[in-house]
């Protein structure tokens, strides 16, 4: 237990060293360093704890989701001597080392998070063979859930306990949202039901797809291209639709065209914090339904399942963009041509994904016009082909037709690693593309972002139309003419090399833009985890709205996750023990 006194009975130097430790723990988070040690009452009930369930309590909890416990045997303890039940094995481990990078061996896992360092090196693949194995930063037990009454008990049997919950789908969050020390996982992942209906509401009458939970991108889109119709997705294959992906916005290769995922919602099955299992439309529990489509995941209930308009597929036209330049003033005046010609290419229907890479060198590896053809395409870029022509620098362009949305992607965006990245991120105003002025400071900011050593990658979509129903999405993206996904490559090795590069994230990179962007968003999915300011930044004027949506949905605060709306009243503490916030 600790007390007080502990703490006043050490010297200077102790507390700074307990100070440095836990900040280093808690992955150089600020607020440990003021924190007050937390009377156990005012935390999550934790492994090792009295309050923490006996055996028979699991078993009885067990026999009442049939059967459906796991307890964590993380995927990477081949590579260790320590987990309990599991030998070392060379080679099993080499395989695990190999594939760590893959999506699948993440998503299978009923624990493992793809953003590796929400694990804090618990049982890591590239430590050492005598280093530590435990379940540690992951989820202790998870329910494979198959429907809503394993919702159900799983909600109920955390809060009798007082146990950290967790909604786990494909584990691709980057914000450490899908995981948790001593928690209780919902697994969602089995959970694909899927099917595609003639839907009439009186405000949308067409095709649709009804998504359980557990499906993931491309499972809806196989669907979809066999009736002909697309559904709009991520640039990951793999990322689960009905999760974290649209319940907190959705970018997509087909935005320009249909808006983002969260626009494309008609309904949402879902059970809340209450324990009642709710359908929320635009005209029924219609709060529940405006605060799920945008405000992010895990945060107002589970959702079972959510059912999205679809649209007609068409021959899609893909186009690849690559230069380099040695020279900083015609490869930064290219940049700036290019920039400025986004809003012509977005406004046609096209959306783009490019890159600054180190070495002055921009890659833009996809881009997709559905309905449009590779002129088209080409004629779209003309701006920038030309001024790329008039310099005579070497680059290469390529533009071919598709007969279907689903061959543009497949072949341009073949097979998707995990970008294992300590990251940052900006929307972008349209405004800063119209003028040579503003488009020289923007080429600026990423300029010095480049220069000292990190990679801005950005997804360009005009999203400005706005959503038939009104949602929570943050209404900057109405005004965005990129995302930025930006930082530096993740260190698998060194751990103290991602604190610091994480706080150069924070307090350099970000800032860099944030100059150019006062009052300015980020994407809740896809930004700094220490984001100052995260309330307004990613959700917007909407923060009060789904702040009071929250607490009616979910009175005693079972869900929470790290920038989610309402999470103030927790945070973690050292050793990953989720405690009430000191106030
Ligand atoms: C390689 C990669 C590529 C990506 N590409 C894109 C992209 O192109 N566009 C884009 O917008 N984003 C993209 N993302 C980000 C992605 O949208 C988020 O990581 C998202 O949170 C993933 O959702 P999930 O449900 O699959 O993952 P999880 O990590 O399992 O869950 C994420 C969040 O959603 C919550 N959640 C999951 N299921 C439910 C449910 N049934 N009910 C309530 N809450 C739930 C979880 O509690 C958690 O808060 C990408 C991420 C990666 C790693
Ligand atoms: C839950 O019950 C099933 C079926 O009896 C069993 O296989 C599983 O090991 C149990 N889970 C735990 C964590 O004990
Ligand atoms: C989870 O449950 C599904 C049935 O719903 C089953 O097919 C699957 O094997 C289970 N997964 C694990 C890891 O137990
Ligand atoms: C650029 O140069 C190529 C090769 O010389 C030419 O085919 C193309 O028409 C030029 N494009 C523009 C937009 O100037
Ligand atoms: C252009 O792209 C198409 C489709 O990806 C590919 O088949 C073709 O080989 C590419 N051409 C060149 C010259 O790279
Ligand atoms: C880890 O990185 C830090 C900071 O760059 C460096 O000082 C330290 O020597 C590195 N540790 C190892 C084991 O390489
Ligand atoms: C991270 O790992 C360190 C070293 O094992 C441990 O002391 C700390 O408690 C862990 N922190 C969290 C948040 O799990």
């Amino acid at each position: 237990m600790f007390g007080g006194s502990r703490w006043q009975s050490m010297s200077k130097a102790q507390v700074q060293m307990v100070a440095l430790t836990s900040i280093i723990a808690l992955f150089g988070a600020v607020w440990m360093a003021t924190s007050q040690p937390q009377e156990q009452s005012c935390c999550r009930c934790f492994p090792g704890d009295d309050c923490w369930p006996s055996p028979e309590e699991w078993n009885g909890f067990n026999e009442t989701i049939s059967g459906g416990l796991i307890a964590t045997v993380p995927i990477a303890s081949p590579c260790h001597d320590g987990f309990p039940g599991v030998e070392y094995d060379a080679e099993k481990c080499a395989d695990i080392q190999a594939n760590w990078a893959r999506p699948s061996l993440h998503f299978a896992s009923t624990h493992s998070t793809m953003a590796s360092f929400f694990a804090n090196l618990s049982c890591d693949p590239f430590t050492p063979r005598d280093s530590p194995c435990v379940a540690g930063a992951y989820v202790s037990y998870a329910v494979n859930a198959s429907g809503v009454s394993e919702y159900r008990e799983t909600v109920a049997f955390a809060k009798k306990h007082n146990i950290r919950l967790v909604i786990r789908n494909t584990g691709h969050d980057y914000m450490g949202k899908s995981t948790g020390a001593g928690a209780l996982a919902l697994w969602t992942h089995n959970i694909k039901a899927l099917s595609v209906l003639d839907y009439t509401s009186p405000a949308y009458a067409g095709k649709a797809m009804k998504i359980g939970a557990g499906v993931q991108a491309s499972e809806a889109q196989a669907l979809a291209k066999a009736n002909g119709l697309v559904v709009v997705e991520g640039d990951c294959p793999s990322v689960g639709i009905a999760g974290g992906y649209t319940q907190g916005g959705g970018t997509s290769p087909l935005a320009s065209k249909f808006g983002l995922a969260a626009d494309q919602v008609l309904e949402w099955e879902v059970l809340t914090g209450k324990g009642e299992f709710l359908t929320a439309t635009p005209t029924q529990n219609s709060d529940l339904y405006w605060a799920l489509c945008g405000g992010g995941g895990g945060t107002y209930g589970v959702v079972l399942s959510m059912t999205v308009k679809l649209h007609q597929d068409q021959p899609t036209a893909g186009a690849t963009l690559s230069f380099a330049e040695s020279s900083d003033v015609v490869y930064w005046n290219l940049v700036r041509s290019f920039l400025m010609n986004l809003p012509a290419i977005l406004d046609a229907g096209a959306t783009v994904y490019f890159q600054f890479l180190p070495g002055n060198t921009f890659s833009l590896p996809q881009s997709y016009f559905l309905g449009g053809t590779a002129e088209d395409l080409e004629h779209l870029f003309q701006p920038t082909i030309q001024a790329l022509n008039q310099s005579g620098i070497p680059y290469t362009w390529n533009s071919s037709d598709f007969p279907a949305f689903r061959d543009a992607f497949d072949t341009l965006n073949p097979e998707m690693d995990i970008f294992e990245f300590n990251l940052g991120g900006r929307l972008i105003p349209r405004s800063l593309v119209l003028s040579e002025g503003s488009a020289t400071s923007l080429v600026s900011a990423i300029k010095s972002i480049v220069a000292q050593g990190g990679i801005v990658a950005a997804v360009a979509m005009d999203v400005s139309r706005p959503p038939t129903f009104p949602n929570s999405v943050h209404p900057l993206w109405r005004e965005s003419v990129f995302m930025t996904f930006l930082g530096t490559m993740y260190d698998r090795l060194n751990m103290t090399n991602n604190i610091i590069d994480q706080r150069k994230v924070t307090h350099v990179f970000d800032p860099a833009l944030e100059e150019l962007t006062p009052g300015g968003a980020a994407y809740l999915n896809e930004a700094d985890i220490h984001q100052p300011d995260w309330q307004n930044v990613f959700y917007g004027a909407n923060y009060p709205r789904l702040a009071a949506i929250k607490k009616a949905y979910d009175p005693d605060g079972i869900f929470w996750g790290p920038t989610a709306v309402g999470s103030e009243g927790w945070s973690v503490s050292g050793d990953g023990r989720l405690c009430k916030t000191p106030t």
